[in-house]
């Protein structure tokens, strides 16, 4: 059975081929407009998910609770990055740069998610919850790609 790390591995996969993708893309090109929404409402949902089915038990626990604080603490930063860029014309020059700090922090965090955070959660949780996570995330990601939108909409009220 696939465990949540694998499960969250195989997303970072798609993410980090898109993510060199788009450095690729020029201007606004249907390319770069096709990969990034693609791109957008995965990493939204794979976030969402993350925090509600593996950073909130890993928050339960003492030893988890500063990793998985600091953890959503950068899925904030690069939300708030990600809005920007949906927002920012796609012409400009400007939307590449700031593209590309969103990729490097993003590249930073899933390396640290691999490295550090799956560590900490092998060494909190079992081999069936880690297995009983990957089937919540799966079910929360779906959940949660419906409601990306409504979430954007909401978060530029603020
Ligand atoms: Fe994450
Ligand atoms: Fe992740």
């Amino acid at each position: 059975m696939t465990t949540i790390y694998e499960r969250i591995k195989a997303d970072h996969e798609t993410h980090r081929r898109l993510l060199d993708g788009i450095a690729d893309t020029q201007g606004d090109s249907e390319e770069r407009r096709k990969m990034w929404n693609e791109f957008y409402y995965d990493v939204k949902s794979h976030a969402a998910a993350e925090e509600e089915t593996f950073y909130s038990k890993l928050m339960e626990d003492p030893k988890g609770q500063d990793d998985a604080r600091h953890s959503v603490a950068e899925h904030k930063e690069m939300d708030d990055i990600m809005e920007e860029l949906n927002k920012m014309d796609f012409s400009s020059p400007g939307w590449l740069t700031r593209f590309k700090t969103l990729k490097h922090d993003y590249e930073h965090h899933m390396e640290e998610e691999e490295e550090d955070i799956f560590a900490k959660g092998r060494e909190v949780f079992s081999k069936e919850e880690a297995e009983t996570f990957a089937d919540r995330f799966e079910t929360r990601k779906k959940a949660e790609r419906k409601l990306v939108d409504e979430k954007a909409e909401g978060s530029l009220e603020e």
